[in-house]
């Protein structure tokens, strides 16, 4: 059962009959449902949060002011402060006996975020998830193989309840015992396989170390996200394993994965389920709502949740808003450049994780693993990038690639770091989220 990723009817866009009515509707119909919706998602707030009602009365708004989706500009931003400041269930738009599940993001900093569903949120999720790994070019009666984290984690069962929605035969892995995944893997027959690009990296490793070749495994869909990857990643994953990459993207304040998936026939970004979540770009310090092609922090308002819905929610992620293209009505997002939490500013130079990666991948000998080290050197912050060499990377090449990813970094960022080739897998390798980022500076 091997299958390329030249199989004729995988790149080919799912027959419309397939398709959910609100993929196939045109823009001015969508707005029209995204008004509708957003006037009732303001007044179940106002009318059941009160910190909803205190923010909209501070900003002197009121839900009968949003009388087209531009309105929304005038309503007040929601982040994550506002979600711990009402920890645990402050948020939640119904009485608690209504919420049939919670998930909370892990809290590495003080208190975990909490969110909430009720079983109407629950089968909205799943019904995105759904579409999403429809646009990937699942279809029912597919094995699926899902490796993201079981848990308060959103990815393992946001992942679990679409694919069974779709009629797929889930296999809930989660996470970790790599060499498991890969029998799994190799036993079961999966057609897709759900994980974090970090991690389905690990996993291909492991074929490798067990002499097994990923190209003949059984899986032709790779659905990627959770973590930033780039146009490099993919092309690296595409060609090492023989599947379409695809990318899905979410966060468990809006509802977690399935806010937004790539569609597998043009690879050109991810189509924002517009008919649930309405997605606005602003400019991360002034806040200002940017036009649609401009590059900015992507904000995102909740139209049908129930339990906790969310409105005007700041994610930190940088994208930009594009026309749709194999859902017409539906815009586009670019791929995540990245979070402005994860921005670097080293020596003033402002740097994303991703930008090494592509630089790192398109450097012969070097392996997609790599970390970034911060730390102080006098009074200024310096950064290494340690990088593992692919394992057939001859010895003497080590020290060239170095000088080339330096190179390309001073050239194309306009910083300049140190580069360190170490030997293959002596990295640490995670399980879902990678973090690159080693911090050590000194505080002052
Ligand atoms: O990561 C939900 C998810 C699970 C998405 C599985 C996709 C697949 P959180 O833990 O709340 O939820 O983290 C959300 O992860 O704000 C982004 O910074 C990042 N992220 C999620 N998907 C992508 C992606 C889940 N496709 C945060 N590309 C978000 C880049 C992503 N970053």
């Amino acid at each position: 059962m091997t299958t390329t990723a030249s199989s004729a009817r995988l790149g080919d866009a799912p027959e419309p009959g397939l398709l959910d009515p609100e993929e196939r509707m045109g823009v001015d119909e969508l707005r029209a449902l995204q008004l509708d919706r957003l006037r009732q998602t303001l007044r179940h707030v106002h009318a059941n949060v009160p910190h909803y009602r205190r923010a909209f009365d501070a900003a002197g708004v009121h839900p009968d002011d949003c009388r087209e989706p531009a309105d929304l500009a005038r309503f007040p931003f929601t982040g994550k402060a506002e979600l711990r400041d009402n920890y645990p269930f402050g948020m939640f738009a119904v009485p608690r006996e209504q919420v049939r599940r919670v998930h909370a993001s892990s809290g590495t900093t003080g208190r975990p975020t909490v969110v909430g569903y009720t079983e109407a949120d629950l089968d909205i999720w799943a019904t995105v998830v759904a579409r999403s790994i429809r646009a990937a070019g699942g279809r029912a009666g597919d094995v699926l193989h899902n490796a993201y984290g079981y848990g308060l984690f959103t990815g393992g069962l946001g992942a679990h309840y679409g694919a069974e929605k779709l009629g797929c035969t889930v296999v809930p892995v989660s996470g970790g015992m790599t060499p498991r995944q890969v029998q799994l893997i190799t036993d079961f027959g999966p057609r897709i396989i759900m994980v974090t690009p970090t991690y389905m990296l690990t996993v291909i490793d492991e074929f490798e170390k067990q002499g097994l070749d990923p190209r003949s495994s059984s899986l032709e869909i790779g659905i990627f996200g959770a973590e930033p990857w780039t146009e490099q990643m993919r092309r690296e994953m595409e060609e090492r394993t023989g599947i379409h990459a695809v990318d899905i993207y979410g966060l468990s304040e809006v509802i977690g994965p399935g806010v937004a998936q790539e569609c597998v026939e043009t690879k050109d970004g991810l189509h924002v389920w517009e008919d649930h979540f309405y997605p606005e770009v602003v400019d991360p310090v002034t806040g200002d709502v940017l036009p649609d092609g401009e590059e900015g922090e992507l904000v995102v308002t909740s139209l049908t949740k129930q339990a906790m819905p969310v409105i005007r929610y700041r994610t930190r992620d940088l994208t930009r808003l594009l026309p749709g293209t194999a859902r017409p009505g539906m815009r586009r997002m670019q791929r995540i450049t990245g979070r402005t939490d994860d921005m670097i500013i080293l020596r003033g130079v402002n740097l994303f994780p991703t930008q090494i990666e592509e630089i790192v991948l398109r450097t012969p000998g070097l392996s997609p693993h790599f970390r970034l080290v911060l730390t102080t050197e006098g009074r200024l912050d310096a950064m290494t990038v340690e990088v593992e060499a692919r394992p057939d990377c001859p010895p003497a090449r080590r020290a060239a690639a170095a000088e080339e990813v330096g190179r390309a970094v001073k050239d194309g960022i306009g910083t300049t770091v140190d580069v360190v080739v170490v030997d293959p897998d002596t990295l640490p390798r995670s399980v879902g989220k990678l973090k690159r980022l080693d911090d050590r500076r000194r505080r002052a």
